[in-house]
């Protein structure tokens, strides 16, 4: 069958077929700037909603100018090299004048040492677990012909961490472990949903852009679900990749329901009891519960 991810061999996580051996290796000496911005998440975290923000942020609310470039070149993902790239992200980053807005879903394992060593600034945004897995399995089934997964064939992946970047527990204790540092800014999806005014303003003072209200609420507007979902610069449907029914009929929707507890119509009774099970085993000695998403 046609998949969405490949095993790295060297690592032993599981990719993007985009991510190339070769992009893993460059990560290895990619020369990190203090005064980069770096957007890091697990997949389908809200990873879009904070670029388009921090974006934001950094223009001081001007929106007429992000508005003129897509969020991709404005905050390039270093990952991968997609059809429509002229040539790898990492390269238009090296050439890049400061300050850069980097995305990335890298493991701490496969991020560029800089990141973990220097202080650029990291903003992590987590999600439960839960909607991640129902929104993942829309999106990575998107890239494949038919059949498509059956949702338990998906959930069964994640829970042996065979979908791309591996297992979600590691990915986010790491960055929940070091969220206290000055230079880590740890938010979640549902406290963006909450209250995305809040956010803003931490965004804001985290990378010492002064806002007034009038401009962070219009940023807060800027970024509403259904504004980023008409909005071409960010809902991908530029990405010949995405959000258009191609040749072959994939079709994959990026902006597609925003919402928080959506698992509750797609998780079985045992489903539910197979996660919380594995979460309580896999944090344990932690304080990373599932209270966080709530
Ligand atoms: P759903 O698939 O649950 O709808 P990422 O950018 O990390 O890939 O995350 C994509 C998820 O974030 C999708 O979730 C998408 O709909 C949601 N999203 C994107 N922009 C959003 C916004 N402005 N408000 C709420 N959710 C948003």
């Amino acid at each position: 069958m046609e998949t969405f991810a490949r095993l790295d061999e060297e690592s032993g996580f599981h990719l993007l077929l985009t991510t190339s051996k070769e992009i893993v290796d460059r990560m290895k000496t990619f020369k990190v700037r203090d005064d980069d911005v770096w957007v890091i998440t697990y997949p389908k975290s809200g990873t879009t909603w904070m670029q388009e923000i921090v974006s934001a942020v950094c223009a001081d609310g001007d929106l007429e100018t992000i508005n003129k470039t897509s969020l991709t070149e404005r905050v390039p993902f270093i990952d991968c090299v997609f059809p429509f790239d002229k040539r790898p992200p990492y390269i238009d980053l090296e050439e890049m004048t400061s300050r850069r807005l980097i995305k990335t879903h890298f493991p701490h394992q496969l991020i560029p040492p800089g990141v973990l060593k220097q202080t650029p600034k990291v903003i992590y945004v987590a999600r439960n677990p839960k909607d991640v897995i129902v929104s993942c399995f829309y999106f990575f089934n998107g890239f494949i012909s038919e059949p498509k997964l059956k949702w338990d064939e998906f959930f069964q992946l994640f829970i042996k961490d065979e979908v791309p970047y591996g297992s979600w527990f590691n990915h986010n204790l790491y960055w929940w472990n070091r969220r206290h540092e000055a230079h880590v800014l740890f938010v979640t999806y549902e406290d963006m949903k909450k209250d995305l005014s809040n956010i803003v303003h931490q965004v804001s003072e985290f990378l010492g852009h002064v806002l007034n209200e009038e401009t962070v609420a219009r940023i807060v507007d800027h970024c509403s679900f259904s504004s980023m979902k008409k909005n071409p610069k960010v809902n991908k449907s530029e990405d010949v990749m995405l959000d258009s029914a191609d040749s072959s009929g994939k079709n994959i929707q990026f902006m597609r329901k925003g919402i928080v507890g959506e698992w509750k119509t797609h998780f079985t009774v045992a489903q539910c009891e197979q996660l919380d099970k594995l979460y309580k085993k896999r944090l344990q000695g932690t304080d990373l519960t599932l209270d966080v998403f709530f």
